[in-house]
């Protein structure tokens, strides 16, 4: 069955913005965008657009390619500092020049609705409880959720390590109960590893994985995104070797979800989930938010 990301998405976002339409104090999601990335700038416009159809305020700050590392700094603190700015989200990837790490240290944890500060990733990696979960693997879990699949104790196979999506997977499924392995381009004979795997989550950004190397009825979620030569968004999952349609495809694993609208739109939500927090935190740390509960977000 498919892991309709678009559909679960859709329903989602109809229920934070009734969220949203509750709260006189609106959640305000600041984005900083430096240089020509094409792909981010796709990226922050859907994050922008999507904030507002669900009443969110958003600011994009744009900044030229040969941005100076502290003067994006200096923006950040600026957003830190600003009571109504909840939610702080730097676009990766950055020009060379500038040094991530310095520019995701400059963030205040608890506007960091990406999870990239080290004070949530230690937080997340020790069982704490960061501010916000990473988004991508949020959202991948929410959309598993919804389809009821079963993490405790399987064989969870992450391919790519990534501080965006492989790692914090890893721990986010580690917490869940499952056996995880990470798979990345050094693994050897990384063919065997994802057939012994109940569940992979295929977050590489090229076609590496062909059908038949997974078992028949494993659950496969595919986070990469990358154009084939036609100029159409595909995933990580090289099906046209093996099949003729994506029909084909669904009927062979236990559940897999499409490229474009499996992963994709899940992160959007899950975004817009960590913004709404952002600005319900006080009401979160009385333990009384049951919205959050009512749609399996696990805090
Ligand atoms: N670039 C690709 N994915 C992401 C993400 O989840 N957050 C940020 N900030 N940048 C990204």
């Amino acid at each position: 069955m498919l892991l309709d990301g678009k559909k679960v998405a859709n329903e989602l976002l109809e229920k934070i913005k009734l969220e949203v339409d509750k709260l006189e104090d609106k959640p305000h999601l600041a984005v900083i965008l430096v240089g020509n990335d094409e792909a981010s700038k796709i990226y922050v416009r859907n994050k922008k657009r999507t904030a507002e159809s669900l009443g969110i305020k958003s600011t994009v700050i744009e900044l030229p390619e040969d941005t100076e590392e502290k003067v994006v700094i200096d923006h950040i603190h600026k957003l830190n500092n600003d009571n109504d700015v909840s939610a702080i989200l730097v676009q990766m990837p950055l020009p060379k020049h500038i040094n991530k790490d310095n520019i995701i240290n400059a963030i205040d944890p608890k506007k960091d609705v990406d999870c990239f500060t080290p004070e949530n990733v230690g937080k997340l990696a020790t069982g704490q409880k960061p501010y916000f979960y990473p988004v991508t693997p949020q959202g991948i879990l929410l959309l598993l959720d919804y389809y009821n699949v079963e993490i405790e104790g399987k064989n969870v196979v992450i391919i790519g390590r990534s501080n965006i999506v492989g790692k914090p997977m890893a721990l986010m499924m580690l917490k869940r109960n499952a056996t995880v392995t990470i798979c990345h381009s050094k693994t050897q004979d990384i063919e065997s590893k994802i057939k012994a795997a109940d569940i992979i989550v295929s977050a590489a950004g090229k076609k590496v994985v062909r059908c038949k190397m997974v078992k028949n009825n494993a659950v496969f979620v595919d986070v990469g995104i990358s154009r084939d030569t036609h100029g159409k968004l595909t995933g990580d999952l090289n099906w046209e070797l093996d099949f003729n349609n994506f029909n084909e495809v669904v009927s062979y694993f236990g559940r897999v979800s499409p490229v474009p609208g499996g992963v994709g739109p899940m992160t959007i939500v899950s975004l817009m989930l960590n913004t709404l927090l952002s600005k319900n935190m006080s009401i979160l740390s009385l333990g009384t938010c049951s919205f959050f509960e009512s749609i399996g977000l696990s805090l």
